[in-house]
């Protein structure tokens, strides 16, 4: 398959949007902001791509905490959303880009954040936009995101890309592995009730890489 995973219409990706948009900026962001600032670098400016950033509160979250960001996602209406939130001051930090993740060329960022977007990454465009993500992050800077799981309800139903533990192990060489939490369970998602399977990330590419 080649081109756009068309999972969802722009219409319920906007529903999508107003369903989300009053949660609190996600664990894993949190969790990934307070490692990097853990780590003790140099207090500059620092360079975040939200790749698929939805109704944008993780990307207010980045520019609150003195990121500049480049958010990235492929429907208009998410771009409208974020923008409508960004308080005045944070804008000359943020730049918002609609486009496809497939086929991107990505500039080199400190992070690279991807929530639960990845997963809509057509099958076939999948290698060239992990190759991608590690090309653009400078030595040192990190991913943080999702992949889905083979076991995941979507699997074989949606035009989306999962992955066996084996795959993931495997996507992650090259990286050193601050986080690698499989999660199976019943839950919820957009749509109802859901058997999710999924790997959080955070990677920091290496230094020598
Ligand atoms: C499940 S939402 C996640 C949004 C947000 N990152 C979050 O954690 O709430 C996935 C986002 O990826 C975007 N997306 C889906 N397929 C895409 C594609 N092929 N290219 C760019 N963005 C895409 C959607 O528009 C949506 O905003």
């Amino acid at each position: 398959m080649s081109g756009r995973a068309a999972s969802r219409s722009p219409a319920r990706w906007a529903a999508y949007y107003r369903w989300t948009a009053a949660r609190p900026p996600r664990e894993l962001l949190l969790r990934t902001l307070d490692h990097i600032e853990w780590e003790g670098k140099p207090d500059q400016r620092r360079t975040a791509i939200d790749l698929g950033f939805g109704a944008g509160t993780d990307t207010l979250e980045l520019l609150k905490r003195g990121w500049r960001v480049l958010a990235i996602d492929g429907q208009k209406q998410a771009a409208t959303v974020l923008n409508r939130r960004v308080p005045p001051r944070r804008l000359p930090s943020l730049t918002t880009l609609v486009a496809p993740m497939e086929g991107l060329e990505l500039p080199r960022a400190d992070l690279i954040y991807a929530s639960f977007s990845l997963p809509f990454c057509a099958p076939a465009s999948f290698p060239e936009l992990w190759a991608n993500i590690h090309r653009a992050l400078r030595p040192g800077g990190h991913f943080a995101g999702q992949l889905f799981g083979d076991q995941d309800e979507w699997n074989g139903k949606r035009p989306m890309t999962f992955f066996s533990a084996r795959e993931v192990r495997s996507l992650v060489r090259g990286y050193r592995v601050e986080l690698l939490r499989e999660t199976v369970e019943e839950g919820q998602a957009f749509e109802g009730p859901k058997h999710w399977h999924f790997y959080d990330l955070i990677l920091e590419r290496r230094r020598s890489a």
